[in-house]
């Protein structure tokens, strides 16, 4: 899988290092091609001498050749390499790359490299999990670099926890990954997430609380599957940033539906994880409305439901996949959504379970297929989440 890929390796200063080499000669069995970049720090952890021998290339890491005048062209080097992974990535290099400081070689790559990024980082465990580490990788993600999430278990200093490189294996399955042409690769995705607001008055709205976490988590899975995404969503905090997704914002269950309509002609695979509003009232105010010390009864009408008009215009190489957010239940209504709205797939998280629904980290759901195969799976992270309802809907492609 990895035969004849140009890999620029960039390694900074940790422990974690020596894994470096690993990472090196797993490439090189593979017959990629590989050109490492260290840092100065990078150089007291482990030799130039080990990582050049592996790799069969010398080893750069200032920006002139052999204390001459020459100089290592890091543009050409940027544009040499099919992927740029920074593995250990340390607490240092990795706010210098978040913050475009370019005070090294390896800065200089990163900032001028074209192709897709990785980055592993490695450090103690409260390095790791401060918030100055945690916002310069969500900076670094929320750009399109790929993150490679550190591992569990116990540190250089004695403690444990999360903060050690992801094992070298790991990182080179996810370097095969990435070259896999999988059959999202230049397939178009379109997402429907988070809540709709929809008006009351000029400055009131009936909402629910969806965050679209679910919806980010699969707009940036299918992304970085080399799907492109369209991802249309109602008003929330945090929108995904990558170079294949399309962000479009809406408010009302209507916008959504004519945004998804214009979008639909050349869609392969709709995922409908939006919490529309099932309800709009009839008549909204066109000012602020003013209380007058009696009730006020409020008409409200259906609005269009958006999954059931797309699931109409819908031909047999298209993927639809619902979600059902359900109350109780919730295996009922899963199977009579899969048929109203004629998807393909519906994915049931179910508000009776601990961990779920609007604005957790975490989702515990169980997909359906239109022959009432079901497949659940633990309460996950929605990152992973995301990734168990990819891997289903592949093998349904
Ligand atoms: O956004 P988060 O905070 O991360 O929360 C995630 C989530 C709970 C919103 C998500 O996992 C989820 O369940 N989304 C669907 C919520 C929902 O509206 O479920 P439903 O059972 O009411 O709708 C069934 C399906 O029809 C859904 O795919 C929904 O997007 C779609 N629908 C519903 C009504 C409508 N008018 N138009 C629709 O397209």
């Amino acid at each position: 899988m990895l035969a004849g890929k140009k890999i620029l390796l960039a390694v900074s200063g940790s422990i974690a290092a020596y894994k470096s080499a690993l990472i090196v000669r797993l490439c090189i069995k593979e017959q990629a091609e590989v050109r490492i970049i260290m840092t100065e720090s990078a150089k007291k952890f482990v030799t130039p001498t080990t990582l050049s021998t592996l790799s069969k290339h010398p080893v750069y890491s200032s920006f002139y050749k052999d204390n001459s005048e020459d100089w290592h062209n890091h543009v050409a080097l940027g544009l040499w390499a099919d992927l740029l992974i920074i593995a250990p990535a340390s607490a240092h290099t990795l706010s210098k790359m978040a913050h475009g400081l370019c005070d090294n070689f390896l800065l200089s790559v990163f900032l001028s490299a074209r192709c897709p990024v990785y980055f592993a980082p490695a450090m103690d465990l409260d390095m790791l999990a401060h918030s100055a580490t945690q916002k310069n990788i969500d900076l670094l993600v929320s750009r399109g670099n790929h993150l490679i999430t550190s591992d569990v278990g116990e540190l250089a200093s004695g403690l444990n926890g999360k903060g050690r490189m992801a094992a070298p294996e790991t990182i080179v399955n996810i370097l095969r990954e990435h070259f896999k042409t999988g059959i999202f690769s230049n397939k178009k995705v379109l997402i429907t997430s988070g809540p709709t607001y929809e008006t009351f008055d000029s400055v009131r709205f009936i909402g629910n609380h969806s965050s679209g976490k679910m919806g980010y988590a699969l707009a940036l899975l299918f992304a970085k599957k080399g799907a492109q995404v369209v991802f249309i969503s109602g008003p929330v905090k945090n929108y995904p940033k990558h170079p294949h997704i399309e962000v479009i914002k809406v408010t009302s269950a209507d916008e959504m539906l004519e945004t998804c309509k214009n979008q639909y002609l050349d869609i392969n695979f709709a995922i409908f994880a939006a919490a529309v509003a099932d309800y709009k009232p009839s008549m909204p105010f066109d000012k602020k409305h003013k209380k007058d010390g009696n009730p006020l009864n409020i008409t409200l009408i259906e609005n269009p439901d958006i999954a059931q008009e797309l699931g109409k215009l819908k031909d047999e190489t298209q993927i639809h996949v619902g979600f059902a957010l359900e109350t109780h239940d919730g295996e009922a209504s899963a199977k009579e959504k899969i048929k109203r709205k004629n998807l393909n797939l519906i994915v049931l998280n179910s508000l009776e379970d601990p961990g779920v629904g609007f604005g957790q980290d975490t989702n515990k759901i169980t997909i359906y297929d239109r022959f009432e195969k079901k497949f659940p799976f633990e309460l996950k992270d929605k990152k992973e989440v995301a990734q168990d309802i990819v891997k289903i809907i592949q093998s349904y492609a």
